[in-house]
Order: C-alpha cells, then structure tokens, then sequence
C-alpha cells in the first residue's frame, strides 16, 4: 500500500523533531496528518506550518499514557476523516540520563510508561480499528539504537526501548495476515528538541535519582545539534518502509558496534554435544506447539 493519497496517518510526538519530520514527508507524499502531542502549544505551532504547505492537518492533545484519552483521540479521527489511520506512528518519547543503579520507581514508571507504556496503547487502541476498518495500513514505531543494548546511563530508556522493538517484531508476523506492515526505527542522534524532554515529566512522577538542571539539558542540546536532520531521516525511513524493511536504522556508522554486540550474543550459544537427542526433541517440541498455537489462532480459538 504504497499509495498514499487521502490516507490518514496519526503521529504521535508530532509536533516536534522526528514526529514532525515524519508530519512533513508523509504529507508530501499525501497523506492527510493528525498531530498528537501533549504539547497544545507545540501542537498549534505545528499544524500552522503544515497549512502553510497545504497539507489537511487535525491537531489533538493527547498524553499517550492515557489510555481513556487515547480512546476519545481515536474516535476523534474516526469523526474528523470518517475512518480510523492507515498509517500509525508511534514516535512520541522522552529520555532521562543518569546512573542505572540511582533510578526511583517514579523514573521507571515515567520512562517505560511514555516509551513503552505510550506504545502498547497505540496498538491496543488502533490495531483492532485498523483490523475492522479492512483496509490495510502500515504502523512504524520509533525505537532507538539504545534498544540493541543495555547501558548504564540511559538504562530505563534503553529497557523500553528493547521492549519496542520486540513488541513490534510480534505485530509485524501477526498483521501481515490483514495487510498491515509493521516497522521499527532504531535512530541514532537525531536534531531534535528531546534535551528539553524532562520538562514534560509530570509532577506526580517527580522522584528522581538523577541529577537533571540546566547544564545536563545544554550538554544534551550540544550532542543533538550534531544529529541527522528529521526530514531527512524521515525521508530515508519512507524508503526503508516501502523497501518491506523491518528494522529500518539509517545510521551506517553504526554497524560495527552493532555486529559486535550481536556477535557477543551468538558466541554465547553453547556447543550441545551431551545430547544432540534432547536438544532436537527440546526444539521439535517447541516448534510443534507454537504450531497447534497458529492453527488454533487461525480458527479465531485463543487458548489451547
Ligand atoms: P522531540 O522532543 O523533539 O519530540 C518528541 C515529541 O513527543 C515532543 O513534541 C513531545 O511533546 C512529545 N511527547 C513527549 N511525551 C509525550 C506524551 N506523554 N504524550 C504525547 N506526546 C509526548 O524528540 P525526538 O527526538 O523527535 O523524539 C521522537 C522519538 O525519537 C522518541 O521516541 C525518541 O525516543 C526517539 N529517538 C530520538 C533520538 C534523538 O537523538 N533525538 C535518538 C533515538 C530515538
């Protein structure tokens, strides 16, 4: 589904950054856009420059780990454009920075509730619309490079990011069957405005074990200032997508730590020579339960 003409794409951190890069390129190519964002601010600022471009735009303010407003938000498009998206972007996030150890319960509860919490709810509130509505779509979720490995600086993010990218490898095998394509982008530094993200830490998470003051915001606006232009990646992500890619990281610096990391993985299986029987009966036992699993699925029967 490569034509995008009258189709309607809801992105959320659209008002900003990648979202809006997104806004941009999509819209180009003649999508109709809803920008959601918590920012009402933002969100105007956004859509008027979209007018200028002549682009149908729908602003909402939504907070994406809300999941009531994430309801309302979708029946809105659903008034407004007559018919849930086709296309879904789950790009809103926030980050915070600082040792992994020091981290509250208000730190991981802010952190994986945008970035992973964020994203549950837009495939919980659209995946089953965009299923009835039989018309296909494509839904790509913004991840991070920081998804791939666990550090020890950006730890949470790093976590909920990893839980994305899994997430979506899972709706990727089970939309194909309703023409839905499903993508993750996996970003390394991008020019946006996410330094200033720990002003939309909500008060009643306020908790945290980091230090977070106006040098650590400079100090991240100095690094994203080195990062690759939204429209640009945005423009590289829309190939990726048509392309049929799953993972789409535009970012080739990237590939030797990459390798690296994933070489540590597979270097890690174990030689079974004890008992080559029991490793084939362990992995054949396996694979014949995940497929009376896909055959009970297919015939609408969910439990066993
Ligand atoms: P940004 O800060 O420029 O844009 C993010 C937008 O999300 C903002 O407009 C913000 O208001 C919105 N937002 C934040 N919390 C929200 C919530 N609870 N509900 C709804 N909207 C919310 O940042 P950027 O960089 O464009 O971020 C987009 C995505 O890219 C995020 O998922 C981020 O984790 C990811 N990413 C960014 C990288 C970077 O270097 N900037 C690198 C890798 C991934």
């Amino acid at each position: 589904m490569f034509d995008y003409k009258g189709k309607v794409a809801f992105i959320t951190g659209g008002a900003s950054g990648a979202g809006f890069g997104q806004a941009v390129v999509f819209a180009e190519a003649g999508c109709k856009i809803v920008i959601a964002d918590v920012r009402p601010a933002a969100i105007s600022e956004a859509t008027a420059k979209l007018r200028a471009r002549g682009v149908e735009v729908h602003g909402i303010q939504l907070d994406v780990t809300d999941r009531a407003a994430y309801a309302r938000a979708a029946d809105e498009v659903e008034r407004v454009f007559g018919k849930p998206p086709e296309l879904l972007f789950n790009t809103a996030g926030v980050n915070a920075f600082g040792p992994v150890e020091k981290s509250t319960y208000d730190d991981f509860d802010w952190l994986m509730g945008v970035n992973f919490g964020g994203v549950v709810n837009g495939m919980v509130t659209f995946v089953p619309r965009m299923i009835a509505a039989g018309r296909g779509g494509y839904i790509l979720t913004t991840s991070s490079m920081g998804g791939f490995s666990g550090s020890a600086a950006a730890s949470i993010y790093s976590a909920a990011k990893a839980a994305v990218i899994n997430l979506m490898e899972s709706y990727r095998i089970a939309l194909a069957k309703y023409q839905i394509a499903v993508s993750v982008l996996c970003p390394a530094n991008i020019r946006t405005n996410i330094a200033e993200a720990t002003r939309l830490r909500p008060a009643h998470l306020g908790n945290t074990g980091y230090i977070v003051n106006e040098d650590v915001i400079e100090s991240l606006r100095r690094i994203h200032a080195h990062g690759l232009d939204p429209v640009e990646l945005a423009r590289r992500t829309k190939e990726a997508m048509e392309a049929g890619q799953l993972y789409i990281i535009p970012y080739p610096e990237e590939k030797d730590a990459l390798t690296k990391h994933f070489k540590q993985i597979v270097d890690s299986v174990m030689p079974m020579e004890a008992d080559p029987e029991g490793a084939r009966k362990r992995s054949e036992a396996l694979q014949n339960w995940f497929k009376e699993r896909q055959s009970l699925m297919s015939k609408g029967k969910n439990d066993p």
